[in-house]
């Protein structure tokens, strides 16, 4: 069953921006991706792609321990208390440098050196 549904749809389909959190060996490493660059590459299922420029850091780290947590977030989708809901998804990632999911962010962000591909298996809503 897809964990990607509803209201956490709603926000991927919304949402400015999105963080995302790896583990160094000194600790949390954040990174950042536009919601627009998400839709552009699509999410598919539960999985989400990121076009990725730098993420070397990233890289290293989920090479270590691929699990990732991702938040997003938007005052255009309602929460329990009002306008505004954000999420957190849980996931292991990896960055793809070839394959039809990099050719098709080379095409779409000609600076991309590859993708960033997220499989979300458990996602909670904070507001
Ligand atoms: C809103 C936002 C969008 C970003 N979009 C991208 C992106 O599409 N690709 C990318 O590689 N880095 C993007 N960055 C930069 C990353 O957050 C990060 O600083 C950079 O990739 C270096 O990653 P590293 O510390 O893992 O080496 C974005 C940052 C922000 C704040």
């Amino acid at each position: 069953m897809s964990v990607i549904e509803g209201a956490v749809r709603d926000l991927l389909e919304k949402t400015e921006f999105l963080t995302i959190v790896t583990e160094g060996p000194d600790g949390p490493h954040v990174v950042g991706n536009w919601g627009e660059y998400l839709r552009r590459m699509g999410f598919d299922g539960d999985r989400l792609v990121f076009p990725a420029g730098y993420y070397r850091k990233t890289e290293e780290n989920l090479r270590r321990n691929a699990r990732v947590q991702v938040l997003a977030a938007s005052r255009a989708v309602d929460g329990s208390h009002g306008p505004g809901q954000g999420c957190l998804l849980h996931g292991t990632a990896s960055i793809l440098s070839e394959g039809g999911l990099v050719d098709r962010a080379k095409a779409a962000f000609p600076w991309a050196r590859g993708v960033l591909v997220i499989d979300v298996d458990r996602v909670e809503l904070q507001l």
